[in-house]
């Protein structure tokens, strides 16, 4: 199922004396940057640079000859924009992002390329592991359902950087996220025909096989049994039924728990409230917030973390079968909560809900939801800044590692006169509330699913998931495994 990927490993090698195919190099203010000990070259790669008028803007790349004294057979130069800029404000985190897209543009440019080493200003084990995440993440490219089109795979990478066992060890840590964050990319471009709720918990049970956790799916029998009422509802209209998939890392030396749900929609019609046709295009990717938790919890645990972490996926299929809920049909949640569903496209607040309830019974440190939830998101922040609410503190921790992760999440409020609009003539709530303001509404609908003293974030990647544009940095179009950084440096700040 996952397509091809290209490996990665570290050396302290001198870049000039790389052998490799392509070296690619970063130039910030029309000077190379990162080869201090090697003047001639230095000066030689200036001199091309301006020749071409390569001055470093970032996301540009360009492709020169080697000059004499490098081993390598050519390099690729890549724009550090304003990195000096970054290093000067002494803002870490921005200087990191920077070389993870100038790494991602590297390799997004080098398909095919047969040997890659990438010699960027690395001074810190976070720079290394940054540089190491952009070029895994740049090399991307999803080929599962391509004919013979394997060789735009870039080669093996080799990341360059200072001696040291941190340094090696931040190379390692990238490799994890990097490949989880590829993971959850795959799962989000792979087509619902072979992407539904049973097949995505048999992949989830095949990728455990090797590493340190536990999953548990329910069936359709269990969630009848157990009441949830939401995922059977939203499930129904589909011939595929629906699961509930859990996944848990807890090793020995855990004191906080901290418990993810995603939203596992395996394809959004609307429903019988259907949806035009050209919304339904990327519908696909309505599962991004499951891949997100559930690759977030295997590299967690690939990590080693000394934190417990669970994954909850409600995984269903909207569609608008014969049997498919009704709007104005009465859902009982798994809360025990009565909801009317007056618009059958409002499904993943169902799925959440239930998922939520599960995750807040076993009274996690922290508890974060992740969907892609809302169009009211892109309305509001766009295409590449998810939106967090929730309660204050988990809300600020969601933004604050979401800026060290490189992912752009921008905390927003749940104005309390919002619930007011999901009353309903018929049960507790309707699910679906007041316009404008629908991705705060959808999260005061989700609160209702929580309880008052947990500490809960709500995380709106409906925008963020996937790029309907061109690639951009370490970016490609389509599935771009949003959240599953912000969620891993979450749980590497929680013990
Ligand atoms: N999956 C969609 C939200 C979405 C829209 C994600 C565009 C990615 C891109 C969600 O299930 C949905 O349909 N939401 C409705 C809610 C409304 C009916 C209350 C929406 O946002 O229009
Ligand atoms: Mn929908
Ligand atoms: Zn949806």
């Amino acid at each position: 199922m996952p397509g091809a990927t290209t490996p990665s490993s570290y050396a302290s090698t001198t870049p000039t004396k790389v052998s490799a195919a392509v070296l690619v190099l970063g130039v910030a203010d029309g000077s190379v940057r990162g080869l201090d000990s090697a003047k001639t070259v230095r000066t030689a790669v200036d001199d091309a640079a301006r020749a071409i008028e390569f001055t470093g803007k970032a996301g540009s790349t360009a492709r020169i000859p080697a000059p004499k004294g490098v081993t390598a057979e050519s390099i690729l130069l890549v724009g550090l924009g304003d990195i000096d800029a970054a290093s000067a404000g002494d803002d870490a985190a921005a200087a990191n992002e920077v070389l993870r897209r100038a790494a991602g543009a590297a390799l997004r440019a080098l398909s095919g390329a047969s040997s890659i080493a990438v010699a960027l200003p690395v001074d810190s084990p976070a720079a290394v592991e940054a540089v190491t995440v952009g070029a895994a993440l740049g090399a991307y490219r999803f080929t599962t359902y391509r004919s013979g089109d394997d060789d735009r795979v870039p080669g093996p990478v080799t990341v360059l950087g200072p001696k040291g066992k941190t340094y090696a060890a931040a190379h390692e840590a990238g490799t994890i996220i990097a490949a989880a964050t590829n993971a959850a990319r795959d799962l989000v471009n792979t087509p619902p025909l072979d992407l539904y709720p049973e097949s995505f918990a048999q992949l989830v049970k095949d990728q455990a096989k090797s590493r340190k956790v536990k999953v548990t799916v329910l069936g359709e029998k269990e969630l009848a049994a157990g009441g949830y009422g939401g995922l059977i509802g939203v499930g129904q209209g589909s011939t595929r039924g629906p699961r509930l998939v859990k996944v848990e890392y807890s090793p020995k030396k855990a004191r906080r728990h901290i418990s993810f749900v995603g939203k596992g929609i395996t394809f959004d019609s609307g429903g019988l409230s259907l949806k035009p046709a050209a919304s339904m295009e990327d519908m696909k990717s309505d599962m991004a917030g499951a891949a997100a938790v559930v690759e977030a919890v295997f590299a967690i645990a690939d990590l080693g973390l000394p934190v417990r972490a669970t994954a909850w996926l409600p995984l269903a299929e909207n569609m608008p079968g014969s049997s498919a809920q009704r709007p104005s049909d009465v859902l009982t949640m798994r809360s025990g909560k009565t909801v009317e569903v007056t618009n059958t496209d409002a499904e993943g607040r169902l799925v959440l809900a239930d998922a939520l309830t599960d995750a807040g019974a076993e009274n996690p440190d922290l508890l974060i939801d992740v969907a892609t939830l809302t169009g009211a998101q892109i309305v509001a922040l766009g295409n590449r800044t998810s939106g967090v609410m929730g309660t204050p503190a988990a809300r600020t921790t969601v933004a604050e590692r979401a800026a060290v992760a490189g992912e752009d999440v921008w905390p927003m409020p749940i104005p309390e006169e919002l619930l007011s609009g999901f009353d309903s003539t018929a049960a507790d709530l309707k699910n679906s509330g007041p316009r404008p303001g629908g991705m705060l509404a959808a999260a005061a609908f989700l609160q209702e699913f929580v309880a008052d003293d947990a500490e809960w974030a709500h995380i709106d990647i409906a925008g963020p998931s996937f790029n309907t544009g061109s690639a951009f940095g370490y970016t490609p179009a389509a599935a771009t495994g949003a959240a599953v950084r912000t969620l891993v440096e979450i749980a590497r700040d929680a013990d």
